[in-house]
């Protein structure tokens, strides 16, 4: 179980990176992750390297047994860098330049960037390939992260070569983009351009693959170094931090080349269901690789300081939000940042040493969590607990991100929504993607899968065959790989898998926002046997052809058609639900869904915000809520205490983590 966090000794003088290992000690640190950003203080200028004060904090870090994921420190290159080049500075969308001064600040596709920031990869390489310290490399940080799209010229040069190799010939384009809509037709890849500022919209293929593209160049940057560092003899696993479900980077794809996932997570203390945001992108990394324990390589101890307000976490709430990473599946535990800083955009950034010293909560949490993790024994890693997957697919996001649909929907936002029904009910979910292996699993849940590939249609036809039951949510199955209509309508590839066909799909006035005083629906009740749904955005008008209707809408337009069907496949059932339920409506269908699959919760009857989570044999239980829960936990062993597991009152952000016998 890796502890600590980002560690910036080129911040400080000589003296105090003393007392920082002391203190690290003190409270069980194992691992930091070095020099981040400490580009300009390695590489004072082109072709001179200064190690010596890298060299003796690596040695001290290592005379006192604590661990480093050392960084390649690309992620914000020295003003030496972009004053000499800078062709490699990136533009936005209106060719206006991204200037130094901050941190980013590089287009992902410049030559130039990239020979220089594989300078310094290949120097670090070889002075600390074999530096016993180093058990980790941490390559870059957080790509796409501020800068998400780049449009400068280094990007169109790289969009086209991406482009020419994807479709070969410019008729191939041509016909992807289907561009005789708007006259858009290309006779060269040399005429086509990112989507800068333009009166309208793009073409939504062109957007598709723009997205594709930026993904894949970010990864490419992830692979240059990577391949430096493999180049150098390096064998030391490698990462790069995620930043939960970021829309630039499908992390799916990247995920094969990670050796070990990383995650960067910063929940809103304000927020009274932060714990279910975080349990959807701990859920995510875990099913992004999940025979290897994944690292939360940031979170805050405390207050942050880039949101308007930024409140201080609850006491316990930090640990509280650290077990859940372990619960669901982290070995290791680590912060932004060790120290907080005296200097710079991020000094009311909390820390673990924050400003005020060791006389704080802060330090005596952190000191206590180290003690608690370090206490663990070796979790169970690799297991497959959920029963249940929910599917989460960047290249459909992308694609409902294009504008022009008939209405706008917040993709991740929807997912979670389902993620967040089945936490409160203690249901364990996976995360997947349309065309994984569904044979584990009893349920698939796939709202608003806007985007199916014929690839991902048949694998979700096939699990229905094999037995499984498929909830697939309005707005699905909609357009191909190129974000244009199949021939023959809408649902064509899984309309008989469903048994219905779609007329429409009518869009409703938005709760909020401009139009919601007026006379518009806003709102289409779906009532079934033994509860109902309220659904938003859309409620589409749906045919039976060959399904059963388990629920119809109730009032408005549609008053009395169905709206919540299942239909027989083999021995699985395919349910399809024609509008998008709100929170309490996605626990009313997934209850019914459920229990005719036989899912069963981790533990029954928890209170909404208590929640349990399997880990193989180990079962954590956290109380993210404002009252004690009294809770009796099934028979085994308290790892924090020894103790036989019982009867427990758990205090806020209190938890329980037992193996079960
Ligand atoms: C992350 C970043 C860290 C630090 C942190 C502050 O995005 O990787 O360097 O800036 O945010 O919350």
């Amino acid at each position: 179980m890796h502890y600590g966090g980002d560690y910036n000794p080129e911040q400080w003088p000589e003296e105090t990176w003393h007392e920082d290992v002391q203190r690290m000690r003190e409270a069980n640190v194992t691992m930091v992750s070095l020099g981040i950003f400490a580009w300009s203080r390695i590489q004072p200028a082109e072709g001179e390297f200064d190690f010596g004060w890298l060299d003796r904090v690596l040695d001290l870090l290592h005379e006192n047994g604590i661990a480093v994921d050392l960084a390649t420190a690309t992620a914000s290159p020295p003003p030496w860098a972009t004053t000499a080049y800078p062709d490699m500075l990136p533009q936005d969308e209106n060719l206006s330049t991204y200037w130094p001064g901050s941190r980013q600040h590089y287009a992902p596709s410049s030559p130039t960037y990239q020979r220089l920031a594989s300078e310094l990869v290949r120097a670090l390489a070889e002075r600390y390939g074999a530096h016993p310290a180093v058990v980790m490399w941490h390559v870059n940080n957080e790509y796409g992260c501020h800068l998400h799209y780049d449009y400068s010229d280094n990007a169109a040069a790289a969009f086209r070569d991406w482009l020419r190799t994807k479709y070969q010939t410019i008729d191939a384009l041509n016909a992807a983009w289907g561009t005789n809509f708007w006259s858009q037709r290309y006779t060269d890849f040399a005429e086509v351009v990112p989507p800068r500022k333009a009166p309208y919209s793009h073409n939504p293929a062109g957007m598709l693959d723009f997205r594709r593209f930026t993904s894949d160049t970010l990864l490419g940057l992830y692979l240059m170094e990577k391949r430096i560092l493999r180049d150098a003899g390096i064998t030391a696993p490698i990462t790069t931090n995620f930043m939960g479900a970021f829309l630039p980077a499908d992390y799916w794809r990247w995920a094969a080349e990670m050796d070990v996932i990383s995650d960067d997570n910063y929940p809103d203390p304000n927020d009274p269901d932060a714990h279910l945001g975080s349990a959807f992108s701990r859920d995510l990394m875990r099913s992004l690789k999940p025979d290897v324990p994944w690292i939360l390589m940031e979170q805050s101890s405390n207050a942050l300081n880039w949101r308007p307000t930024n409140a201080p976490k609850a006491p316990g709430q930090m640990a509280a939000l650290s077990m859940q990473a372990v619960a669901r599946g982290a070995d290791g535990v680590l912060f932004f940042q060790w120290r907080q800083s005296r200097s710079g955009s991020e000094k009311f950034h909390s820390a673990m040493l924050p400003h005020a010293g060791v006389r704080t909560r802060t330090w005596r949490e952190i000191v206590g969590l180290g003690a608690e993790l370090a206490a663990l024994p070796e979790l169970p890693a690799g297991q497959r607990d959920a029963s249940v997957a929910l599917v989460f697919d960047w290249e459909n996001w992308w694609a409902l991100e294009n504008p022009d649909h008939p209405v706008v929907l917040d993709y991740p936002a929807l997912v979670q929504r389902w993620h967040a029904a089945l936490t409160r009910r203690s249901v364990q979910v996976d995360l997947v993607r349309p065309t994984d292996d569904l044979s584990g699993y009893r349920v698939v849940l796939a709202p608003q899968l806007y985007l199916l590939t014929a690839a991902a249609a048949s694998n979700l036809t096939a699990f229905v065959e094999g037995g499984g039951s498929l909830l697939v949510g309005a707005f699905s199955d909609v357009v191909d790989e190129n974000d244009g209509f199949r021939p023959g309508g809408f649902l064509t590839q899984l309309g008989p898998l469903l048994g219905i066909w779609l007329e429409d799909f009518g869009a409703l006035v938005p709760v909020e926002g401009p139009g919601s005083g007026g006379p518009g629906q806003s709102a289409a009740v779906v009532e079934f046997e033994g509860g109902s749904a309220t659904g938003r955005l859309l409620a589409e008008e749906i045919h039976l052809d060959g399904a059963t209707a388990l629920g119809s809408f109730a009032g408005g337009r549609l008053d009395g058609r169905a709206a919540f069907t299942v239909n027989g496949r083999g021995t699985g059932r395919a349910y399809y639900l024609a509008t998008i339920p709100d929170a309490d409506g996605c626990g009313a269908i997934a209850d019914v869904v459920l229990s005719a699959a036989g899912v069963e919760p981790v533990l029954p009857g928890l209170p909404a915000d208590v929640e349990a989570i399997r880990r193989g044999s180990v079962l954590t239980v956290i109380n993210h809520g404002r009252d004690s829960a009294t809770l009796d936990l099934p028979a085994g062993t308290d790892l924090l205490t020894g103790e036989p597991s019982g009867r427990r009152t758990l205090p806020p952000f209190d938890y329980a983590v037992v193996r079960v016998d």
